[in-house]
Order: C-alpha cells, then sequence, then structure tokens
C-alpha cells in the first residue's frame, strides 16, 4: 500500500456564495480523503497574484487573480492514498462543460472561470500549495 499524500484543495468563490462548501467536503470524505485542516479566508489580489503565477503568462491570469480574490475561499489540505490524483479525478476537467458526470465541476462547475474547484496538479505543487496557505 501506498503511504498516504497531501494535496491542495481550494473551493472557489462561486461555490462559497452558494452555500456548497459542505456538500463539496462531503464528496471529499466519501472518497477516503480527510480533510487535515481548512480555513475560510479572503485573500487580497496581490496573493492570488503570488499563488497563480505559474499563469503569469497567460492571457486569462489577470481576471483569474481578480476572481480568487473576489470573495471568500476555503482552503483545504486533504489526506489519502494518491490524494492528488484522487482529487483531480473528483474534481473533473478544468471546464464544467467538459467534466465528467458526478465530478465536482460537472455538478457544480459555472464557467471555465467560476469552475468551483482548485487542486494542486503535482506532488511538487501540492507541497508549495500547502505552505503558501498553512505554514507561515
Ligand atoms: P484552476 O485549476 O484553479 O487553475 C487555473 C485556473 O484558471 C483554472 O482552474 C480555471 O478556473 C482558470 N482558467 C480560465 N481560463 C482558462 C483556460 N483557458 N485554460 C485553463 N484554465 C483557465
Amino acid at each position: 500500500m501506498n503511504s498516504p499524500e497531501q494535496t491542495l484543495s481550494i473551493i472557489k468563490p462561486d461555490a462559497v456564495e452558494r452555500n456548497l462548501i459542505e456538500d463539496i467536503k462531503s464528496i471529499f470524505i466519501q472518497n477516503n480523503l480527510s480533510i487535515k485542516d481548512n480555513k475560510k479566508i479572503h485573500i487580497t489580489k496581490e496573493e492570488a497574484a503570488e499563488f497563480y503565477k505559474v499563469h503569469q503568462s497567460k492571457p486569462f491570469y489577470n481576471d483569474l487573480c481578480s476572481y480568487l480574490s473576489s470573495g471568500p475561499i476555503v482552503v483545504l489540505i486533504l489526506e489519502g492514498e494518491d490524494a492528488i490524483s484522487k482529487n483531480r479525478k473528483l474534481m473533473g476537467a478544468t471546464d464544467p462543460k467538459n467534466a465528467k458526470e458526478n465530478t465536482i465541476r460537472k455538478l457544480y462547475g459555472i464557467s471555465i472561470d467560476k469552475n468551483s474547484v482548485h487542486g494542486s496538479d503535482s506532488a511538487e505543487n501540492a507541497k508549495k500549495e500547502i505552505e503558501f496557505f498553512f505554514k507561515n
């Protein structure tokens, strides 16, 4: 059996605003991802820009940073076997219209921007993203 991994999840402003926090958390728990820590925060646009800096050359970067800082979000440390890939599978494709049935983005996402959740895409980014929100 592989050792447990940790990953970072963000419940984005569109989902917090629609009171979907508990529904999304229960999807993680039902799929054997435990919530090691979580907090509701409201970040600045500068903090969002730092968090998403891997996307700084993308045309959607400015809107993305404005959006993530537009309202409260919930950041979570998820832990479990294959947590990184499992969380990405549970989230579904970035654009909700391409996401598979019963994935979080299919169930709750509104658009590619308002896609309800973020999840780390690699072990390296999971470590960086967890540190970004929880280790300072
Ligand atoms: P997320 O997984 O949080 O990572 C970066 C975010 O950029 C992504 O989800 C989307 O919400 C947003 N985004 C907006 N436009 C695009 C695009 N064309 N391709 C990928 N991501 C996009």
